[in-house]
């Protein structure tokens, strides 16, 4: 019997020195240690020999049972080790790799001048009308009557409108104007505010006209508001927007819904005043319209001319941002190429 536990630990000793895994050697464990195992099945024997035998054989057995366990241990910790450091150095993570690029979106100029030009009124005082109040699909009502455009007057030829199947008084709204009627009817006097949205027009497209754009309202009654309040406040914005040195005239013009009405043009970005192509040669660009309120429209919405007055203005957003970026088309706004997207 001694001999044949020799034979086993030599065998057992064999198998784990070809272990190369912590796998292998859990194998070698189970195969010798384990209630089933090698050594166990002779330990059943011992109980057929003498005493004296059993003492020295099942001492026998211990120490080699025990050195098992001693070289099974060594050999786990060893490929223990050795599985770790492989793992480290298979799994090892370079943080010197760059970072995977993610694109982004942004915000169209279109949208970005809007917000700008926001900004600028919102810092003289103005306040922002929202969206829902002044819809893009309008009643003529809104558009044209309540601004003091007479029945089938010419003045509507001015914008040629979008009709709608709806009913023959509902339009695509030609201009924000009619954000001044909403406003007033929702609010008694003083009333300050800006009202940008996307106007239409049936107009053939070119680089200088799309048959949709946008335009900023602004609209201030209170009492005692002079034509001299509407050329501060708009004089202020033409030089943040444009900067100090940007020249700006007034020019007489004619609105139905302002008395007296006026047209401000900024000196054009390109040829700076000589005249050119973009200024058809006067060196001036438009850029709004403005007047004081017209007394029949404060009237229509219920408000005193003899007690409050007014000034409106509304401007052109495309052409704000063509002028201050020196874009030479409209189209390329709604074309959606991101070559020229990605540039604001
Ligand atoms: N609604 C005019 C247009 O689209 C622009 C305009 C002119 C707006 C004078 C105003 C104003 O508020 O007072 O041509």
């Amino acid at each position: 019997m001694k001999a044949q536990l020799e034979k086993i630990y030599g065998n057992a000793a064999t198998d784990l020195a070809k272990a190369e895994s912590i796998n292998d050697v859990e194998t070698v464990k189970d195969k010798y240690l384990s209630r089933k195992g090698e050594f166990n099945s002779i330990k059943k024997n011992l109980k057929d020999l003498s005493d004296e035998d059993k003492r020295i054989v099942g001492a026998l057995a211990n120490e080699i049972t025990r050195k098992l366990e001693t070289s099974l241990k060594a050999k786990h910790d060893e490929l223990y080790t050795k599985e770790l450091n492989e793992k480290l150095q298979t799994e090892k993570i370079d943080i010197t790799l760059p970072g995977k690029f993610i694109p982004r979106g942004h915000v169209h100029p279109i949208t970005s001048t809007i917000n700008e030009i926001t900004a600028i009124f919102q810092g003289l005082g103005f306040s922002l009308i929202k969206n829902e109040l002044s819809p893009e699909v309008e009643t003529e009502y809104y558009n044209f009557d309540m601004l003091n455009f007479p029945p089938d007057h010419p003045a509507k030829d001015m914008q040629d409108t979008f009709y709608t199947k709806a009913a023959p008084n509902v339009i695509l709204r030609s201009q924000t104007s009619s954000a001044q009627i909403r406003a007033m009817e929702l609010q008694k006097p003083p009333i300050r505010i800006i009202s940008p949205g996307r106007v239409y027009r049936n107009e053939a497209v070119n680089s200088r006209k799309n048959n949709f754009f946008h335009q900023i309202e602004g609209l201030y009654v209170d009492k005692d508001i002079t034509f001299g309040n509407l050329k501060g406040v708009l004089n202020e914005f033409i030089r943040i927007y444009f900067g100090e040195s940007r020249p700006a005239r007034f020019r007489a013009s004619y609105f139905p819904f302002t008395e007296p009405s006026a047209e401000v043009d900024v000196q054009c970005i390109i040829c700076g005043g000589t005249g050119c192509r973009t200024c058809s040669g006067t060196g001036w660009l438009e850029i709004l319209g403005a007047g004081m309120v017209d007394p029949n429209v404060l009237k229509g919405v219920g408000v005193d001319p003899d007690v409050y007055s007014g000034f409106a203005f509304g401007m052109g957003v495309e052409r704000l941002s063509m002028l201050k970026y020196a874009i030479d088309d409209i189209r390329l706004f709604f074309n959606n190429d991101v070559r020229f997207l990605k540039q604001f």
